[in-house]
């Protein structure tokens, strides 16, 4: 059976855990070659391994998406390894959460670096090499299709209580999704968002008080305590949290040529849930 994805070069930030893991495994068993990259090398190490086993090839780029070298390090990898670019998901992300009296500016700005500045960056050193592909794609009589998919949330939809820097930069990726989709409909790329409900990961795992993880050199608490994750739960449509692998599946349907006339989209992969 033909694979939906064979031989195209898929990059995924933030894949070595968690949603961007699935959506990796996920697009490298529909044949995609997948560049992973996380902060940890480890992760990103076992997730090239995982991606491997399965009969998949996959390279690692290690490092954090803030560092201003990254995004050209990113495009260069699938360039040199691969010979192509065809899939982005912009997935790399945590949140560092207070009520705004209690916000500092390094907070701020940790947030809309992560989720807004770094995909931003990666889309504009992707530019040039997407639009030599087309060039010669267009002098051979071919029209090849690319996908966009940035990862946004409800939060940046509809609000969230202590999250004015992960709202605005979530909300913030869909005006640049929407504007990436006008900019480059000419060169047949398709620029979507994803934005999820509750996917439960370490981000939002059940953790014991105090679970930290350290991003950046920093201590950010990670995890929801148990009860309130119960009542999340509750307000939830289907009834639960959503795993990796059915928050993988949302992204997977724009990277497939069934989606090829979707652009300029957020699709909610909430359980059903429609606002907060
Ligand atoms: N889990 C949810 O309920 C939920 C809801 C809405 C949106 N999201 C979004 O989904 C995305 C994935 O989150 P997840 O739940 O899988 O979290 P996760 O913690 O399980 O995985 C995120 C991965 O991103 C990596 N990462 C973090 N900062 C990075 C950086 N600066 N550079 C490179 N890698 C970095 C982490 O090391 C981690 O491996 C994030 O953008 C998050 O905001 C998640």
């Amino acid at each position: 059976m033909t694979r939906k994805l064979e031989g195209k070069v898929a990059l995924i930030t933030g894949s070595g855990r968690g949603i961007g893991r699935a959506i990796a495994l996920k697009l490298a068993s529909e044949g995609a070659r997948i560049v992973v990259n996380d902060l940890d090398a480890e992760p990103a190490q076992e997730a090239v391994q995982a991606i491997r086993e399965a009969g998949g090839q996959a390279v690692a780029c290690v490092g954090s998406v803030t560092a201003p070298d990254f995004a050209e390090r990113f495009i260069g990898t699938a360039v040199s390894e691969y010979k192509g670019l065809d899939i982005i998901v912009n997935n790399a992300g945590y949140t560092w959460d207070n009520v705004i009296q209690k916000m500092s500016d390094e907070q701020w700005y940790a947030m809309l670096d992560c989720h807004l500045t770094a995909p931003f960056r990666i889309l504009r050193a992707a530019q040039p090499a997407i639009r030599a592909l087309t060039k010669a794609e267009a002098e051979a009589g071919q029209r090849v299709v690319r996908k966009v998919v940035n990862i946004s949330s409800m939060a940046g939809l509809f609000g969230n209580p202590g999250q004015a820097n992960y709202a605005a930069a979530k909300a913030g990726i869909v005006g640049m999704t929407q504007t990436m989709a006008k900019e480059w409909g000419r060169m047949n790329v398709t620029v979507n968002c994803v934005a999820y409900g509750l996917i439960k990961t370490r981000l939002t795992g059940s953790a014991a008080e105090g679970s930290t993880a350290n991003i950046e050199g920093r201590e950010i608490k990670v995890g929801v305590n148990p009860d309130l994750m119960a009542m999340m739960e509750k307000s939830i449509p289907l009834g639960r949290g959503g795993t990796p692998d059915e928050a993988a599946g949302a992204v997977y349907l724009l990277c497939i040529p069934e989606s090829d006339y979707v652009s300029g989209q957020t699709l909610m992969c909430s359980g059903g849930l429609t606002g907060l």
